[in-house]
């Protein structure tokens, strides 16, 4: 890249009407080559199809579009290689690209531009940029998706405490748990993929925001970068980055959903839980404290959640209040949704990394889930079923009970039919069935509950499903 102080002669794509060049600071500023160059493919794709359709209309020779074909054929073999020589006084991937194709091929790399503006040219780049993403990023969860639903088919029976407010609760199992995630990312996937269908829409032709007098065939272009159609207005066209902002918002949720699984890792792999154990691959030491094995990878899957989160919030802040049509803040756009599908797919890769590597520790799962009276409910409906009391009283009884065995310091298998009685004279032996979590998961059965039996099946439609 040249220095930002070299620069004097003016712009060579728009210089023009201008005497001098601009300042270094203005350069600085100005220049977005430093990060858009990522959409280099998208531009010459861009290129390529606006520069068939210019020949197909008329505009351009055959001669002329071959030049361009072989241009920017040979331009894309240089960006390849690593050997092109990125400009910042050509401001950015638009310009780069055009300067050097007309430096290769002359004349004709100068006609590429007729009917075209960088406006709708960028608007074109970055939706099939965006969309590229999304399909990387559709094909990363379900890869995340089908790492949870074997853990889950594994563990479909392996008994684990429920939470609610982070207090014991219920007795679920490792697969249940894991299958909420499957639940969610299969939604995370259905928003990127609605947000792909979407965007899908050619802004091509805008020109710089009325459209253009040239004979320009719209649909042509659409059709060759595998858009669905024109969009129908120029103006919004090229003004537009709702697309972008909904990409966003998906990325935001499905990291949101990460870094909750991100923070059940930290926990369960604390000591003190000790759920899982997770290997050498995915922990790493303390350099002072020898003892030490840190769950790193899941600490950051949960802190990255902020950046992409702070991508979408710094979109909608520039894009708030921009009159029609494009402004430069909207380049502006191009870092955080770099930065939000690149440290989305790390998150993305990590936690499946993770899922595959996990070790549970059934035994300490089993012995957290019967602690904290997790099988009262499985108590108050034992006495609702067999006693005909009403819930209400039923969950008063067992509170007494879960209070007599607090005082004892037993949990409530540990009471005495005589002391359950004192509560209520009806209750009889059958009601030590109900209190193991065994029996409290397997009674689990209604539709979408607990019980292996459902783990089982919901798990195995899952993994066809993602087949
Ligand atoms: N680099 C610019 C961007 O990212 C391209 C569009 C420039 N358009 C303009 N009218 N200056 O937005």
């Amino acid at each position: 890249m040249s220095s930002t102080t070299e620069t004097k002669r003016a712009n060579l794509s728009w210089g023009g009407r201008f005497a001098e060049g601009p300042s270094a600071i203005m350069q600085a500023i100005n220049a977005s080559i430093g990060f858009d160059r990522k959409l280099w493919r998208q531009d010459i794709r861009g290129s390529l199809a606006h520069a068939a359709m210019l020949r197909h209309v008329g505009i351009l020779s055959a001669e002329e579009e071959g030049a361009i074909r072989e241009g920017l054929a040979a331009i894309a073999a240089r960006i390849e290689a690593g050997d092109f020589p990125w400009e910042e006084a050509l401001e950015d991937i638009h310009m780069n690209v055009e300067a050097r194709l007309t430096e290769a091929i002359g004349e004709a790399g100068k006609r590429l531009h007729t009917a075209r503006s960088r406006n709708d040219q960028v608007a074109t780049d970055l939706r099939l940029w965006v969309r590229d993403a999304i399909d990387g990023l559709a094909a990363q969860v379900e890869d995340c998706m089908r790492a949870l639903v074997a853990r889950a088919e594994e563990h479909a029976a392996t008994v684990m405490p429920g939470f609610t407010h982070l207090q014991p609760a219920q007795p679920t199992t490792l697969g249940h748990h894991l299958l909420a995630y499957v639940e969610m990312l299969s939604r995370d996937r259905g928003r990127l993929l609605d947000c792909r269908a979407r965007l899908n829409e050619s802004p091509l032709g805008a020109a710089a925001m009325c459209g253009t007098g040239f004979p320009i065939d719209r649909h042509m272009t659409a059709r060759a970068l595998g858009f669905e159609r024109p969009m129908r207005n120029s103006l919004d066209a090229v003004a537009s980055r709702d697309f972008a902002m909904e990409f966003l918002a998906a990325c935001a949720i499905c990291a949101t959903h990460l870094s909750r699984f991100a923070e059940e890792v930290v926990l369960w792999t604390n000591p003190y839980f000790g759920f899982v154990r997770l290997s050498d691959a995915f922990t790493t030491g303390s350099s002072i404290m020898p003892q030490k094995r840190n769950p790193d990878a899941a600490e950051l899957v949960r802190a990255k959640t902020g950046r992409i989160n702070g991508a979408l919030l710094g979109l909608l802040t520039v894009m708030k209040g921009l009159a029609l049509t494009y402004a430069k803040d909207m380049q502006e756009d191009k870092e955080g949704i770099f930065d939000a599908a690149e440290s989305l797919a790390l998150c993305l890769a990590a936690t499946a990394g993770m899922v595959r590597d996990m070790r549970p520790d059934a035994a300490r799962m089993r012995a957290a889930a019967g602690a904290g009276f997790s099988t009262a409910t499985d108590l108050a409906d034992w006495l609702v079923r067999e006693l005909r009391l009403p819930f209400r009283d039923a969950h008063h009884v067992t509170g007494r009970l879960v209070a007599r065995a607090e005082a004892k310091g037993c949990d409530l298998a540990g009471l005495s039919l005589e002391e359950m009685r004192a509560e209520d004279p009806r209750i009889h032996e059958g009601v030590f069935s109900v209190l193991t979590v065994e029996a409290s998961v397997a009674s689990r059965t209604s539709y979408g509950g607990t019980a292996p039996e459902n783990v089982r099946r919901m798990a195995a439609e899952w993994r066809e499903r993602l087949a």
